[in-house]
């Protein structure tokens, strides 16, 4: 059985991850591949436990350390028990956010060392890079006015400043910057129809030069 591909997607808040995830399922099953979609924090039942752990706001505090081992330990649970599984059978992931997002969130936005980040995503998944991470680029008013307009209570990331979301997007497109073969930037400040559009050609582009039809 060939193994699936490892896509992940990612975007500071009101980048249109959200609605492009859909779009790029639909387009790979087209092409008669199996897809999972998921997300992180979360993505298993026990996962989104620690989901909620580290994004409800709530009286104790989570230094920005802690923060850091609780994203990886939602990633071991969800690569662990869905992740590598769905790999192994031929699907192909497409997963809402990946240790990119630790990266900017916590490298960049709280300042944690890239040293700690790289050895616990060594430890984690030191044998599973993405193939392809789709970076949906949108300056950080707009975002923030996208994601505030939903109307839903801020979690405790979101909670953030805009000076923090601009380390996280400028981090964003530095690493993209420095792995241009497997980044594909997509312009989020397009109407989101074109959004949809740039992300599933992207993700197709990448099939196609696969020579994968079928999983
Ligand atoms: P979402 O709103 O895209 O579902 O993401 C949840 C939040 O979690 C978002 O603010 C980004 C944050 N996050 C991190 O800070 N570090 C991580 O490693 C991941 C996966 C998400």
């Amino acid at each position: 059985m060939k193994r699936g591909r490892f896509i992940t997607v990612e975007g500071i808040e009101g980048a249109g991850k959200s609605s492009i995830m859909a779009a790029i399922v639909e387009s790979l099953e087209h092409r008669g591949l199996t897809v999972c979609a998921t997300r992180e924090p979360g993505g298993t039942a026990l996962a989104e436990r620690v989901r909620a752990i580290v994004l409800e706001p709530g009286a104790e505090t989570i230094s920005s350390t802690t923060e850091t081992l609780l994203m990886f330990a939602g990633r071991g649970i969800h690569l662990d028990n869905r992740v590598r599984p769905a790999l192994a059978a031929g699907s192909w992931i497409v997963c809402d956010r990946f240790t990119d997002a630790t990266r900017a969130y916590q490298g960049a936005g709280r300042g944690v060392s890239s040293d700690f980040i790289e050895s616990l995503a060594r430890a984690v998944h030191g044998d599973l890079v993405p193939d392809v991470t789709l970076l949906v680029d949108v300056p950080v008013g707009l975002g923030l006015t996208r994601a505030r307009s939903r109307g839903n209570a801020a979690d405790r990331i979101e909670a953030e400043t805009v000076a923090f979301f601009e380390r996280v997007r400028a981090h964003y497109l530095s690493l993209a910057a420095n792995e241009p073969r497997r980044f594909r930037v997509i312009d989020g400040m397009q109407p989101l129809e074109q959004v949809r559009l740039a992300a599933c050609r992207a993700v197709l582009d990448y099939v196609d030069a696969q020579g994968n039809t079928a999983s």
